[in-house]
């Protein structure tokens, strides 16, 4: 008989994490480089699929990286992470970064990712991990989303030449 699959919501692993802006952050405009960005999305999504998957993860896959907007010395910085789709091994999770001028409050959206992780057993082998309830309206729309990037990612390695 087939054990069900264990099923888990997206609250139960999203992660949220601040980071103010240092001098050692930036690049020679004073704005952040845009590596330690890339570095605090890639923690946060991986927190996110340890969480969910209660395994060690590795990241095999990022897609879809955008930088809208520079983020100032002393800004500080919004990182938002949750689980978007689930394979049988693999998670797809979005990552939204936000800067805050903390003197005026003001904020805006400065980077958009989307992460696939694997989980891994032991020795290293890809294991399977929970499904994904997506409940909210949100929630459903990025299952979706994700859902057809994994596809068209598949559908396009399969269409490229590759040596
Ligand atoms: C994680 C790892 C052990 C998985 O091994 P693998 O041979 O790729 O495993 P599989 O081919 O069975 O794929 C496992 C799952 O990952 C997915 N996957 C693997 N590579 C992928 C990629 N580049 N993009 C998207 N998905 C990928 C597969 O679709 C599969 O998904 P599913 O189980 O949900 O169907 C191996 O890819 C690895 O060690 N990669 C390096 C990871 C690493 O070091 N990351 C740190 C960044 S430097």
């Amino acid at each position: 008989m087939n054990k069900a699959r264990l099923m888990k919501t997206v609250s139960e692993s999203s992660v949220e994490m601040r980071e103010m802006v240092m001098p050692n952050h930036t690049n020679p405009q004073n704005n952040i480089f845009g590596g330690v960005v890339m570095g605090w999305v890639d923690i946060a999504a991986a927190m996110v699929a340890a969480r969910h998957s209660g395994k060690q993860v590795a990241t095999v896959h990022i897609s879809d990286i955008d930088f809208f907007a520079p983020i100032k010395v002393g800004y500080h910085v919004l990182i938002q992470a949750s689980l978007n789709y689930v394979g049988t091994s693999s998670m797809v999770i979005g990552v939204k970064v936000t800067s805050e001028n903390p003197y005026t409050g003001e904020t805006r959206t400065t980077t958009k990712a989307y992460l696939t992780f694997v989980a891994m057993d032991d020795l290293g082998r890809p294991i399977s991990v929970p499904g994904l309830i997506p409940e909210t309206e949100d929630e459903k729309r990025r299952y979706e989303n994700a859902k057809k990037r994994v596809e068209v990612k598949k559908q396009l390695s399969q269409s490229i030449v590759k040596r």
